[in-house]
């Protein structure tokens, strides 16, 4: 336990002399990329995922839906399923400028699409997945460097949905291991300010992690420790350390929308720190233990 702690420590400070711990680019870059691409976000997994989860939030999954995928990420693997999935528009959108161009190019020309085609084959029909398939190749071998734009998608960075003074508006605003990198104080301006983006009975979904990701597998609450080394701007690199009930206030406090709150985890197999910080003395042992919030919220049409 201490070696792997020892380990996670040192090998969080070497990314910070690469300048690679957070999302500010860095050389190892590349590397994290391409452990997405070839690991949890096979296009398989990541349909398989996306398809049984965008039908659960809106009925008709994403067909003709105004896309906002809000921290796109190394990969930006997200919005290419969601164009799979007939969305009208997808603005892939991130405050940093991160996305490995050509380990995406690798991971559409690398991966086999079938199992992916077929999950969209049940719902749109053999013609419009064929269709889809021949376009996505045709575009990546164009070698333009926007070549995603044919399947309707925009990659927007640096962006700070703050400044946005754009009138977009969309059907469908998604984030996955995002809302846990913003500045606390910015949380809850940031959770309206998407809400605003929402149309009409559009729905946002958000999975926010609340762990600290120095080491989530063993360690995954030590900044919350009274002797934790965590500085106020490491929000970055090892999370904001907002817990459950501070995300549920902000979503809670949206005015004119659906609140639907998922199931989440409480980390039973592991230790709080033996002596918290005090900015976290009012809060429960269940709350500061909870590792995920996933959250669903819908605008209520007038
Ligand atoms: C762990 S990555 C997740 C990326 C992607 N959603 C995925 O699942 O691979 C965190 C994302 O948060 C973005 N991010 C970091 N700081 C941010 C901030 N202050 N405001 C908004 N997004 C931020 C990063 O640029 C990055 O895309």
């Amino acid at each position: 336990m201490l070696i792997s702690k020892t380990k996670s420590y040192f090998k969080e400070k070497l990314k910070m002399a690469l300048n690679t711990a957070g999302h500010g680019g860095g050389i190892l870059d590349d590397l994290r990329a391409k452990k997405l691409a070839f690991g949890r976000k096979n296009p398989d997994t990541l349909s398989r995922f996306c398809f049984g989860r965008l039908r659960e939030i809106r009925k008709d999954g994403l067909d003709g839906a105004r896309v906002m995928e809000y921290g796109a990420g190394f990969l930006m693997a997200e919005p290419l399923i969601y164009s799979l999935f007939k969305a009208r528009s997808i603005d892939a959108v991130d405050y940093y400028s991160i996305l490995r161009k050509r380990v995406l190019k690798d991971y559409v020309l690398e991966h086999n699409w079938e199992n992916a085609l077929g999950y969209a084959t049940q719902f749109y029909g053999k013609e419009w997945t064929a269709n889809w398939y021949r376009n996505l190749m045709s575009s990546v071998r164009t070698n333009t460097s926007n070549w995603w734009e044919n399947l309707g998608i925009r990659y927007l960075a640096p962006y700070d949905v703050l400044r946005d003074k754009s009138q977009n508006k969309y059907d469908m605003i998604l984030s996955s291991s995002t809302l846990e990198h913003v500045p606390p104080q910015e949380a809850q301006p940031i959770t309206k300010a998407l809400a605003d983006k929402l149309d009409e009975g559009g729905v946002m979904y958000h999975y926010i992690h609340l762990e600290d990701h120095r080491d989530m597998q063993n360690n995954p609450f030590a900044f919350l420790s009274a002797q934790s080394d965590y500085r106020e701007n490491d929000f970055d690199i090892r999370g904001n350390r907002l817990r459950i009930s501070d995300w549920k206030r902000i979503f809670h406090t949206l005015d004119g929308f659906e609140i639907k709150e998922y199931p989440h985890e409480i980390r039973k197999d592991v230790h709080l720190p033996s002596k918290i910080d005090n900015a976290f003395s009012d809060y429960s042992e269940e709350d500061l233990k909870s590792s995920h919030y996933t959250v669903q919220v819908t605008k209520i049409s007038n």
